[in-house]
């Protein structure tokens, strides 16, 4: 893997530290039980972990609320423990990147509490106030299960401030250039402490001018071209990448240009939930389109694929009628939607059905980007929906079939356990060659040994018909790796040319000619 452009290559795992191992026996995870669990990670064969906020705050938004950008929230250990989980990363090849909240703070963070009490606080002009709470009107809700506005009026600052995401999460007023020298000094603290980039939460919202909506706005692209300035001259082989949930054609600038480079990766939402929806239709059509939609992107920076993550899996991306269609397919019970999303985990979402699993992971890590995975689903941890808010995606990490699965010795922990625990697990998943754990290593370990699925261009086979999906993976028309999914329930034939072994069914034969792809059949054709 080339150093510089490693993110490019890479397989990233993310990581809730609250949920993943408890080293302390309070019920809540933290940095030194995760310590102990690297050699799990390190087995998925992934190479960097993106850490979830970890840093001190009230966890009204589990974190994305930060009270104190420079420390690490006391249920998680200290910065010393911190560190040495970053050391102990490093040590097996693994690197970190931590999330990057610039949006918006905590109410609780000291310049928020400075800001509403003091109306001559040189803190006042670090968030975005309003005697009114009427301007900037075209400004949709993101939160809309729960905020009825982007206003709240703050008592104590007889004024209203504005907020994107909940009432106890001030956005930060980036009009001030003060904000600005904060952000920076932060985003050096963590790289001087040896991290290796960050995931930047929420950038779209940086700004705010009437008139418009508010997102992806001049302004907010040239204080990120700021940051990026930052690292390349001072961290040049960290990575940035954008958590911007728009469409493809409004994501193309977080990529910059070559003058004014931003992001190194964006994430790409609208790909994610036409994976399901091509799935449950039998239907390549929606795959199709998207990467089709999908702009080429500058050199030197990439994709970032998720299937699911921390929060619910949005339909901000599809049409009115899609997003219909999928809560009606995917989230039949009102329990089960949140906000414009579905709040379920992968499994349950797939209905248990292994051969689903392995066709939509097979698919997902072979498309162009580089792709990222949601701690737990490696085991195909279920949830639990009679949580509120996305809690139901976050339950403790399931290891054994013991005590609180192995996450932790105390009599509560922070959550509760999903009732699955006894049989998906770790442990037993380890002794079983066909577990979802072996088989997320299998293929990410094959997806790995193949440049072309590493780094390849990507070119649509025609195979007319509509349920079953083809493409080649190649670098420069070389090395090629031919990509086939059955999409639907009944078996469909696919037609090779010639020779060919499916690196995902190693023991099969060589196959030549028509072949009958079995329901939901994934295969990796090699050259
Ligand atoms: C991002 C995070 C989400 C959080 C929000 C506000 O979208 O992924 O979990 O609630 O930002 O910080």
């Amino acid at each position: 893997m080339s150093d510089s452009l490693w993110y490019q290559e890479a397989v990233f795992y993310e990581l809730y530290i609250r949920a993943y191992a408890d080293g302390n026996g309070d019920g809540h995870g933290d940095f030194r039980g995760a310590i102990a669990k690297l050699d799990h990670i390190q087995s998925l064969g992934v190479n960097c972990i993106w850490v979830m906020p970890m840093y001190p705050s009230p966890l009204k938004d589990d974190g994305y609320d930060v009270a104190d950008y420079c420390n690490i929230h006391a249920d998680y250990g200290t910065l010393a423990d911190f560190k040495a989980f970053l050391d102990a990363a490093h040590a097996r090849g693994l690197r970190v990147v931590t999330d990057m909240v610039m949006n918006h703070t905590s109410d609780q963070h000291p310049w928020f509490q400075a800001a509403r009490q003091d109306k001559n606080s040189p803190y006042r002009d670090y968030y975005v106030w309003s005697d009114t709470g009427s301007e900037y009107a075209d400004t949709r809700i993101i939160f809309l299960d729960t905020e009825p506005s982007n206003w709240t009026y703050d008592e104590a600052a007889g004024q209203y401030f504005w907020h994107r995401f909940y009432s106890n999460q001030p956005d930060l007023n980036y009009d001030n250039t003060a904000v600005h020298d904060e952000m920076m000094a932060i985003i050096r603290f963590w790289l001087d402490m040896g991290i290796d980039g960050f995931r930047a939460d929420a950038v779209p919202y940086l700004y705010e001018r009437e008139g418009t909506n508010c997102e992806n706005l001049p302004e907010t692209h040239q204080f990120l071209q700021k940051v990026r300035q930052l690292i390349d001259e001072e961290y040049p082989d960290r990575v940035l990448i954008a958590e911007a949930n728009q469409w493809p054609q409004d994501l193309l600038p977080y990529f910059g240009t070559p003058q004014h480079p931003e992001f190194h990766v964006c994430f790409h939402f609208p790909i994610m939930p036409r994976l399901y929806m091509a799935l449950k239709k039998g239907d390549k059509t929606p795959i199709v389109d998207i990467l089709n939609q999908t702009p080429p992107i500058p050199q030197g920076t990439q994709w970032m694929t998720f299937l699911r993550n921390h929060d619910e899996l949005t339909l901000e991306m599809v049409t009115a009628e899609e997003r219909e269609w999928m809560w009606q397919q995917y989230a039949p019970e009102p329990r089960m939607r949140l906000n414009m999303g579905i709040r379920r985990r992968q499994i349950p979402l797939l209905d248990h059905d292994q051969r689903k699993w392995f066709l939509l992971n097979a698919l997902f890590l072979s498309l162009p980007g580089t792709p990222i995975i949601y701690y737990g689903d490696e085991i195909g941890m279920g949830d639990d929906i009679w949580l509120p808010d996305r809690h139901g995606c976050r339950t403790p990490m399931q290891w054994n079939a013991g005590k609180n699965a192995g996450f932790s010795l105390a009599d509560e922990t922070y959550l509760p356990l999903n009732a699955d625990y006894e049989q998906v697990n770790v442990a037993a998943q380890e002794r079983d060659p066909d577990s979802y754990l072996n088989m997320t290593r299998f293929l990410i370990q094959t997806r790995q040994s193949q440049t072309a699925l590493r780094r390849g261009e990507m070119a649509w086979v025609e195979t007319e018909n509509t349920a079953v999906l083809a493409f080649r993976r190649h670098v420069n028309g070389k090395d090629g790796v031919l990509c086939v999914f059955n999409l639907s329930d009944q078996p469909q034939p696919f037609t090779l040319h010639r020779e060919r072994v499916n690196m995902l069914a190693p023991s099969q034969p060589m196959l030549n000619g028509t072949l009958t792809l079995a329901p939901y059949e994934a295969c990796w054709f090699q050259n």
